[in-house]
């Protein structure tokens, strides 16, 4: 969905979205498409990428705040068409930072020792829950799904190497999709007020942004001892190309050590970082040995990164 496609539903233009955003188009699910469907197309590629069988993943993680319903997980689905048989199966929610939970999640139970290896996916269909009819926010969001597979390893200083989570409730309504659910159950009245979209207060979002992505890389380089030379590449959550430049500009760091590919899928929450960091391999942008930082924040709110050594 182009920007010029979105000015036909709400009051917006391309110049306005671009300039505030850096989005020029983002990925909207077919009808006979759902989270699963992507979900499990993302698990695909990263197993074959990874030259691994779907009997060889002993768990599935999917992130997401849009899972195909509200039980079973998503991720039994996703892994029942995989044909990973009988494994560990469940969702994890924490909105825009959903990906670097699962993945610490996923480096847990691999470090742990009681799994080998661990699909993680990060998967959205945000159009379902976006109110076309609110300029503010329906600019924003896209579709679409990405997936790791995190294995054991015996090399010393590689692979997942740091990294940090944080919640703090206070603020949820910031952003928050609170119709429906247990406290508002389904009925005709909400339907009929057309109330049960996602919410969002931009702004307070865009400086708590700004704020934890400056936090939380100064904090990955210290820990890791990175410089802006041994850092090879932050692969951000894709909130804002306005927020990522702003945040490296307060930082110090050249802009390009950021990889951004905002124009072209919008924010998709927990999907984003994952869509990125396969681009950004694809690209030549990461190699064996490069330092990697990931950073995300959003509903919640949830904030964190991770550090990990390709
Ligand atoms: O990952 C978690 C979820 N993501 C976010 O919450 C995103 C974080 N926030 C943002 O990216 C930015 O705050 C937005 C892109 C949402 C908004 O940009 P902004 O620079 O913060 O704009 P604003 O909300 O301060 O609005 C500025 C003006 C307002 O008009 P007035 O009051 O100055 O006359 C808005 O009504 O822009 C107007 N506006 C628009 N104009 C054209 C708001 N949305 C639009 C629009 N097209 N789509």
């Amino acid at each position: 969905m182009t920007n010029a496609e979105l000015s036909t539903l709400v009051d917006t233009n391309d110049e306005w979205i671009v300039q505030r955003t850096g989005i020029r188009e983002r990925r909207i699910a077919a009808a006979d498409e759902s989270t699963a469907t992507l979900a499990t197309l993302a698990g695909e590629r990263a197993l074959k990428a990874a030259n691994l069988q779907p009997a060889d993943i002993d768990l599935v993680i999917v992130a997401t705040i849009t899972p195909e319903m509200a039980f079973p997980a998503t991720a039994c689905v996703v892994a029942s068409r995989l044909g990973c048989p009988n494994r560990a199966g469940f969702d994890l929610s924490a909105a825009c930072t959903g990906f670097v939970y699962a993945l610490h999640t996923g480096a847990a139970f691999v470090r742990s020792g009681q799994f080998k290896n661990v699909l993680v996916i990060g998967a959205e269909t945000l159009s379902r829950v976006t109110d076309y009819t609110d300029r503010g926010s329906c600019i924003l969001f896209g579709d679409g799904a990405g997936a790791v597979v995190l294995s054991r390893s015996t090399e010393e200083g590689r692979g997942f190497l740091y990294g940090e989570l944080h919640s703090d409730g206070g603020p949820m309504s910031d952003a928050m999709l609170l119709k429906p659910g247990s406290r508002h159950p389904i009925n005709a009245e909400l339907i009929a007020s057309g109330d049960q979209y996602m919410k969002l207060k931009g702004r307070e979002v865009y400086k708590f942004a700004v704020t934890k992505f400056e936090e939380l890389i100064r904090d990955a380089m210290k820990h890791c001892d990175l410089t802006a030379e041994s850092l090879s590449l932050i692969v951000p959550h894709q909130v804002n190309q306005r927020i990522i430049d702003s945040a490296m500009e307060k930082l110090g760091l050249p802009a390009d050590k950021a990889f951004v590919n905002i124009d072209r899928y919008g924010n998709t929450s927990s999907a984003s970082i994952p869509i990125a960091l396969d681009e950004a391999v694809h690209a030549g942008r990461l190699k064996r040995d490069d330092h990697v930082v990931f950073v995300a924040f959003g509903a919640g709110l949830t904030w964190g990164n991770a550090v990990v050594r390709m």
